[in-house]
């Protein structure tokens, strides 16, 4: 019997899929790997091209062929390695066949959707078949949502006390040297978030079956503050974010209250502008692109000119290594509850602000987040809850070293305790 290889990288011809390749030599020190895709040719180039950059030699690197419209190729794929590092998106049209055969396969799946509907639909879907064949599929690994999922079990971690709600900060900054050319992201992302913003009615029902009926009421209740506001010593001006890692931080709730009985966490995501212009309209302008991709007819003149309805920062070419050197983010999280002698039915006494930050956060910090969670996948599976499923990065990754990994490279994350307050 031929040995299974750890990990396959699926997609790794796209413009992310390419720097998953980049960085798999360094993350996935130990294990073997290989890479899948329609064209080998392309795929002959990219670890061509990969290898020059880094100066390794690639060219003993497994690659086969696989295209998502062929079930048996998808299948073979699965039953190849250990884990699938899928970058093949949107992954609404080209996900579901995969996480299915990974599944039947008991391999283990991760990716970087940030597909709602995606998400939670293999939640529904698949959750019980997984834990039966004990594969863990894990989405979400990316910048959406590792930095919100892994800022709230590092802040959780860290209170001496019980945890009532956590409101995270999100400040991303640009510093581009280039002025004229303003691109922080890949179109590959375009079509995703259209169809998305366009179907979030599929979420009503899919969201019904996943929240638990017997959910506590949680008091003192945390209110949205939906006005432009400032936080901490933060420059920037706040508005809520209420999508992304907001709703995978509530199905990671929503998996401990139903196993294991935990009070929820009630939590807020903000997103920070400099300016407080920006900060009122940008809610607009996402009203604008939400009612544009709800119409077939609107949807395809959006798919058509992503460059002009994000004023140039989506284009086909992507962002250049300069940009994305030049992007960084940091998420502030303000966690408040009750001191360890305080009684939960008093009015919560301690706050923590904790921090997160990393650079090229859509790309480079991406690739190391969904390979960092892979290798987790494989080398801590005793860590992980039950023995399988379809579950959230926050709660598949609760108990096992995945914020230390994160913190040995480069382009991971770094996680900092800034203060604890009595208020
Ligand atoms: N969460 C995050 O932080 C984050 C960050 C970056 C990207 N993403 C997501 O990652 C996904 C990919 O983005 P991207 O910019 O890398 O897109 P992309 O450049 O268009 O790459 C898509 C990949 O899918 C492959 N593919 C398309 N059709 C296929 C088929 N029929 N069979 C097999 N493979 C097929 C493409 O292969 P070919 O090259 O052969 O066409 C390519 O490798 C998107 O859904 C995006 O939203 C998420």
């Amino acid at each position: 019997m031929v040995d299974k290889l750890d990990v396959i990288i699926f997609g790794a011809t796209g413009f992310t899929g390419k720097i998953v390749v980049e960085k798999a030599e360094e993350v996935l020190q130990g294990l073997t790997w290989g890479n899948m895709q329609e064209e080998i040719c392309k795929l002959e180039n990219v670890l061509s091209t990969v290898g020059k950059k880094t100066g390794k030699d690639l060219s003993q690197v497994s690659i086969t062929l696989a295209d998502v419209e062929d079930e048996k190729a998808i299948k073979e794929m699965a039953n190849k390695c250990k884990i699938v590092v899928n970058c093949c998106g949107p992954y609404r049209f080209y996900g579901e066949i995969v996480v299915k055969a990974c599944i039947e396969a008991g391999t283990h799946h991760v990716d970087i959707s940030a597909e709602p509907q995606f998400i939670e639909g293999m939640m529904v879907n698949y959750h019980d078949l997984a834990k039966e064949k004990h594969a863990y599929v894990i989405s979400a690994c990316g910048f959406d949502s590792i930095p919100g999922e892994m800022g709230v079990v590092f802040a959780e971690r860290n209170f001496p006390g019980t945890v009532n709600s956590i409101e995270s900060y999100w400040e991303n900054t640009v510093d581009f040297k280039d002025k004229n050319c303003k691109t922080l992201v890949h179109t590959g992302t375009w079509a995703s978030l259209i169809h998305v913003f366009g179907n979030t009615g599929e979420l009503i029902a899919i969201r019904e079956k996943l929240t638990p009926k017997d959910l506590p009421r949680l008091e003192p209740k945390l209110k949205v503050r939906s006005y432009p506001h400032k936080e901490f010593s933060l420059d920037s001006y706040f508005v809520p974010i209420q999508a992304g890692d907001r709703d995978l931080v509530v199905q990671t709730q929503n998996f401990r209250f139903k196993n294991e009985k935990k009070r929820p966490i009630q939590y807020e995501n903000y997103i920070g502008f400099k300016s407080v212009f920006v900060t009122l309209f940008a809610p607009l302008l996402l009203a604008i692109f939400s009612i544009l991709a709800r119409c077939s007819l609107t949807r395809k003149v959006l798919m058509m000119f992503p460059n002009f309805f994000t004023f140039g920062i989506l284009t086909e070419e992507g962002p250049t290594e300069d940009n994305m050197e030049r992007q960084s983010f940091e998420m502030v999280f303000k966690t408040k509850g009750w001191t360890k002698d305080q009684l939960l039915s008093e009015e919560p006494k301690q706050q923590l602000w904790t921090r997160i930050s990393a650079r090229n956060p859509f790309y480079a910090m991406t690739a190391v987040a969904m390979l960092s969670s892979a290798k987790i996948i494989l080398q801590e599976t005793d860590k992980l809850p039950g023995s399988g499923g379809v579950i959230s990065p926050g709660y598949a990754f609760l108990k096992t070293s995945l914020i230390e990994e994160l913190q040995k490279y480069k382009y991971g994350m770094r996680f900092e305790i800034l203060k604890l307050e009595q208020i």
